[in-house]
């Protein structure tokens, strides 16, 4: 087997507003693996366009995504941030996994089922493919950890699959181009944490998402103090007080959700929340909920309006972390023509 360095690839969609899921779901953990890990992030606006977009917001939400990573406290002279359209081998990778998957796969992904909803017949052919866009992204680089929230799994097992796919097809022209016998490692997802699924504030079985249309539903990192406030305040919660232990929480999503929020921001298990807050009643713990929330977003979305107004800065950034992802890009399709049998 080839030896493969333990490289970390994430990416994030340039759609909507960022919220508190994204942020505790994936930002904070591509924050912690800087100190590990070779890391590479992307602003997926390539997948964005998999429905329909406004350009000029296109533009200003890749821009706000970029400035939430560099707010978070992503070092983007260690590591490299990018969006994926400036590295042209993305789509072209992409190519030729659409060529590896098969429909079966594709067909079972219930993300392309949610987002298409009923009128699957009027989808974009790229909605359906974005899966295999996405193992593109991550095998461009040979990552071996991908670090997402829970609602990637499936994507990321397909990713595996596709790599897998990859290698037994081409095995013969792998070991003959001196690749020994697996030309792609297969990307490990990192779901870890209090707060790998957060739910919307509205409903607690529901996840926390950019398109939910009441902004109630979530946090956006973009939040101001009063807002937050507000919406934890209003944050749907059942009559009864907290439990002392976790089991307690079973049959509460809306009390378990601001529970893991809580653990998530305060960097503690649900287990030590509940050992301080057990027995007390809800507006207790939301006022507590208030205060950490505040102290750890607001200068968060502050730094990232100080930075998007600077967009010159950001487009540098963006530029830079191009041209160093392209480097490593280049250098994988060379290898795949050769492998696939590609005269270039
Ligand atoms: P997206 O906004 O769909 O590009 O998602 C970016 C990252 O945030 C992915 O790793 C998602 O899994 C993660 N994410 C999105 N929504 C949530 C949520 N409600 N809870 C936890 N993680 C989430
Ligand atoms: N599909 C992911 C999402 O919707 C975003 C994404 C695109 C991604 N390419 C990726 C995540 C590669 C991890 C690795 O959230």
């Amino acid at each position: 087997m080839a030896e493969f360095i333990p490289r970390v690839f994430s990416g994030v969609q340039p759609t909507g507003n960022l919220h508190l899921g994204n942020y505790l779901g994936a930002i904070t953990k591509f924050v912690d693996l800087q100190r590990t890990h070779d890391c590479i992030y992307c602003v997926v606006d390539l997948h964005a366009i998999t429905v329909p977009q406004d350009p000029r917001q296109l533009k200003a939400s890749i821009r706000e995504v970029t400035a939430a990573f560099l707010a978070a406290g992503i070092d983007a002279n260690q590591h490299i941030v990018f969006n994926q359209s400036q590295v042209a081998e993305h789509a072209e990778l992409a190519w030729v996994f659409n060529c590896v998957a098969r429909m079966g796969w594709l067909n079972r992904m219930t993300q392309f089922k949610e987002k298409a909803g009923k009128d699957r017949e009027n989808a974009s052919v790229g909605l359906f493919a974005y899966p295999c866009l996405m193992a593109a992204d991550i095998l461009l680089y040979r990552a071996t950890h991908v670090p997402v929230g829970e609602d990637q799994k499936q994507h990321l097992e397909l990713s595996r699959d596709i790599a897998q796919k990859f290698n037994l097809d081409f095995a013969e022209s792998i070991a003959a181009n001196g690749h020994g016998e697996a030309f792609f490692p297969l990307p490990a997802p990192l779901i870890q944490g209090v707060a790998t699924r957060v739910m919307s504030l509205r409903d607690g079985t529901k996840k926390m998402s950019k398109s939910d249309p009441s902004d109630n539903s979530r946090i956006n990192l973009s939040d101001d103090a009063d807002t937050i406030a507000q919406k934890i305040r209003k944050a749907k919660t059942d009559p009864d007080a907290l439990p002392s232990e976790i089991e307690g929480l079973g049959k509460r999503p809306e009390a378990d959700n601001l529970v893991g929020i809580f653990a998530a921001l305060n960097g503690q298990s649900k287990a030590e929340v509940l050992a301080d807050f057990g027995g007390r009643n809800f507006s207790t713990f939301k006022s507590a909920l208030v205060d950490l929330a505040v102290t750890k977003l607001v200068p968060i979305g502050t730094e990232m309006k100080r930075l998007t107004e600077d967009a010159r800065h950001i487009d540098g950034v963006l530029a830079q972390g191009a041209a160093r992802a392209r480097e490593i890009a280049r250098e994988t399709m060379v290898a795949v023509k050769d492998i696939v049998g590609f005269v270039h």
